[in-house]
């Protein structure tokens, strides 16, 4: 029988630390913990790989450990689930961990959307659909079965490219400003990138806004990245003419089009790392990355400020703390799994599909 959760709800920090670190010793290479740059400091510490979405997925797919436990979201414990070997188990500490920009495009929306563009165009000749890898795995499948593919913010410039190469318009779900500013990298103008909003007939596009389309976005955002403003890098670039401007391409088209670098949390960390010592840094990402990025670049005289004028944590990926990280490790150290995330095998194969077209491309 697996030990409730319950037992563990109360556990001071310092008791959940060392009951991690007694359940890791027990279970050994059975588990491998897979976290995410977002995670709060007192989980990241226990990861034995960091990453950005691109390198957790190739790590899971990787990964000979019968347990894939993963201090991220839930759409990446879904990637683990389908990129490993049908004998490994990929766990999601809190099942409460999801990503609030996956849930703005889900199947049926995206079924309608499909059929609706097909009423003007011929959708499977001349569209290729490309999910953001922050979605459900139900949206991957669908473009595994639609000649379709995945991206993540560190590739979708060029997987926009081999998109292209297939047909010659794209649909970008959920993330409007990755879809846009990746799009803008490849020259194409603003006016032919549409937004689709899936609350409105025909995505509240007319016919001639659709024909002459060459991506249209889906009306997605991330909740922490649109706080994230072009005054903030105005009111530093005025105070610190000499600072450098990083951000992700969650951010908004002015964010990143004010910005002197953009890229993924992967990129974030190893532009600041390898800048000169003195470097000041404004970065626009998440808190916990920031707040890690700032503490280890500090002996260096490098400065990194965060962008944002509020706190901007990603609150779902937050859930993940020590409890429930320590709850879990007891529970497979006793040979009882909880919180499997498991894709169902139709739609695990058509997801697969589209994740491996994504890591052969990029
Ligand atoms: P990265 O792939 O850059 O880590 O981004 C994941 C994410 O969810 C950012 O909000
Ligand atoms: Fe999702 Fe935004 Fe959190 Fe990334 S930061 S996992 S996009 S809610």
């Amino acid at each position: 029988m697996p030990i409730p959760f319950d037992a563990f709800a109360d556990l001071s920090d310092a008791e959940a630390q060392a009951r991690i670190r007694a359940a890791r010793e027990r279970l050994g290479s059975q588990a491998v913990i897979l976290g995410h740059h977002y995670q709060r400091a007192d989980v990241y510490r226990h990861a034995d790989f960091t990453g950005d979405s691109l390198k957790l997925s190739r790590l899971a797919a990787q990964s000979t450990a019968r347990y894939i436990v993963f201090c991220g979201v839930h759409f990446m414990a879904e990637v683990a689930d389908i990129l490993s070997r049908p004998e490994q188990i990929s766990i999601l500490p809190d099942l409460a961990a999801g990503c609030s920009m996956a849930d703005m495009a889900n199947l049926a929306k995206v079924r309608r959307c499909w059929q609706e563009l097909a009423a003007v165009l011929d959708v499977e000749e001349t569209v290729t659909p490309v999910t953001y890898i922050n979605s459900s795995a139900d949206l991957k499948a669908f473009c595994g079965e639609h000649g379709g593919i995945v991206c993540t913010s560190s590739n979708a410039k060029k997987i926009l490219a081999w998109a292209f190469a297939q047909r010659e318009k794209v649909l970008f779900f959920p993330d409007q400003h990755l879809g846009r500013w990746s799009g803008h990298q490849l020259g194409i103008p603003l006016a032919q990138m549409p937004v689709w909003n899936p609350d409105l007939p025909n995505g509240g596009l007319s016919v001639e806004e659709i024909r002459a389309a060459k991506i249209i976005l889906w009306h997605g955002y991330c909740s922490v990245h649109q706080m994230f403003q072009k005054p903030q890098i105005e009111r530093f670039r005025a105070q610190y003419p000499e600072g450098k401007v990083i951000a992700h391409p969650e951010c908004n088209f002015e964010v990143c089009s004010a910005a002197d670098v953009v890229g993924s949390t992967e990129t974030i960390i190893r532009v600041v790392k390898e800048s000169p010592p003195g470097t000041r840094w404004l970065v626009g990402t998440e808190l916990n990355l920031v707040e890690r990025l700032a503490e280890e670049v500090k002996p260096e005289g490098k400065i990194v400020q965060f962008m944002g004028g509020l706190v901007c944590m990603c609150s779902t990926m937050q859930r993940i703390d020590p409890q429930h990280l320590a709850w879990c490790l007891e529970n497979l150290a006793q040979g009882e799994v909880v919180n499997r995330i498991e894709v169902p095998p139709h739609e695990a194969r058509n997801a697969k599909i589209a994740l491996e077209r994504m890591l052969a491309a990029s």
